[in-house]
């Protein structure tokens, strides 16, 4: 699976900050029960590989992504305990030569920024911060100019902002932390982070755009894809 079908798989990847090793499976088997498998874990926090290689061994049918990567060496961590992709809020030169490694989604918010990441062998993208960078408004004003870019906006996004998101020619999924409120993991409400998620994915159905979103996975004939050089050497 290219990074590409990856993001176009499933509408909304939960990014996950976990602070108790225990809760990593049932919170990551809440958000696969309401139908949103791929799941970002943030290196934010001590246990944060220790959970990622706990879900991937638990919960089969997640996709877990690494999240907060800033270095090679978090990408070889990721690596060595199962994650099939990361995510930086950025992308620095060492980051951005990094080969026969899992996909990378680096972050970029102008567009300088995109252009080089693109130049850099990278079509997907993680918009980042989103609500900062000009939110749904400054994506279409990049699918003018910069069409063969496909996004995953990340960063202040909610719920209610789910719709215009989705509606966007170059978006194929977005990111964030709404489906697992700090209160709702305290109290260990796995029920509640299951409703959010299923939610998500009924409003993500209830747009216009939906079949067409999923059909665009696939590059049309003769559209480059640099993005599917990034190959998941796990699948
Ligand atoms: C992050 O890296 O923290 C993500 O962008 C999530 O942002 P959010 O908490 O605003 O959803």
């Amino acid at each position: 699976m290219t990074l590409k079908e990856l993001l176009y798989s499933s509408p909304v990847i939960p990014v996950l900050v976990i602070d108790v090793l225990d809760d990593a499976v049932p919170m990551a088997e809440a958000l696969v029960r309401g139908g949103l498998p791929n799941l970002e874990v943030t290196l934010r926090t001590d246990i944060a590989l220790a959970a990622v290689e706990r879900i991937v061994r638990e919960v089969p049918d997640a996709n877990v992504g690494v999240g907060t990567v800033r270095t090679v060496d978090d990408i070889r961590r990721a690596w060595d305990v199962g994650a099939t992709f990361a995510v930086s809020p950025g992308l620095t030169p060492p980051l951005s030569k990094l080969e026969h490694s899992i996909p990378l989604l680096p972050g970029a918010m102008t567009p300088t920024e995109v252009m080089t990441a693109y130049d850099a062998g990278f079509a997907c993208q993680k918009l980042f911060p989103a609500s900062f960078a000009g939110g749904a408004d400054f994506l279409r004003a990049l699918a003018g100019p910069l069409p063969d870019v496909t996004f995953c906006p990340t960063g202040g996004i909610r719920e209610d902002d789910l719709p215009r998101y989705l509606s966007m020619p170059n978006v194929a999924c977005v990111g964030g932390s709404w489906l697992t409120p700090k209160d709702a993991i305290a109290r260990k409400d796995w029920q509640m982070v299951e409703t959010l998620a299923a939610r998500a994915v009924a409003i993500a159905n209830d747009q216009p755009t939906a079949a067409s979103r999923s059909g665009s996975a696939s590059p049309q004939a003769g559209e480059e894809d640099p993005g599917a050089a990034l190959e998941n050497l796990r699948t």
